[in-house]
């Protein structure tokens, strides 16, 4: 091999290596950003909220925790918005049995606040399935702990 067909070869490697970083970023990208749960280690419902997120696509990590309070005090989830699970994603808490669809809608518009709640545990809503389904809203919390609609079901 002459030195110039050397030089043709690293050029392309160094292409080839180019393209591969760049189509993981972007591959990265397109992945929902990891949610981390933390709740009882006892708690029936928040494992099938868990089963939902990992069906809708989401890579979710739990952790088992004694004192959900303490949780709930570090991210300000007030106790009128309080349910069973917290969640964290990005900035933003998840409180309750808030879809998937929620989320995802969350993360694509950004806004301003604390984060979500479904407060209670409403019967029909993710993780909740059962004979009766209630109807429930989802709200979003701001930094204020003003609550409004985020959306209904
Ligand atoms: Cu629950
Ligand atoms: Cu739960």
């Amino acid at each position: 091999m002459n030195k110039k067909n050397i030089s043709v070869l690293s050029l392309l490697s160094i292409l080839g290596i180019g393209l591969f970083i760049g189509f993981n970023t972007f591959n990265q990208q397109a992945i929902a950003e990891d949610i981390m749960v933390y709740k009882s280690p006892t708690c029936g419902c928040c494992k099938k909220w868990v089963t939902h997120l990992r069906k809708e696509g989401y890579t979710v990590k739990t952790k088992d925790v004694r004192d959900m309070n303490s949780i709930k005090n570090k991210f300000g989830v007030k106790r009128q918005f309080q349910s069973c699970h917290t969640a964290k994603i990005g900035k933003y808490f998840i409180e309750g049995h808030v879809s998937a669809s929620d989320i995802k809608r969350l993360m694509k518009e950004k806004p301003d606040i604390k984060g979500l709640s479904a407060p209670g545990m409403p019967m029909g809503s993710p993780g909740m399935e059962g004979h009766r389904k209630d109807k429930y809203d989802v709200i979003a919390i701001d930094k204020n702990n003003n609550a409004t609609v985020f959306s209904k079901h």
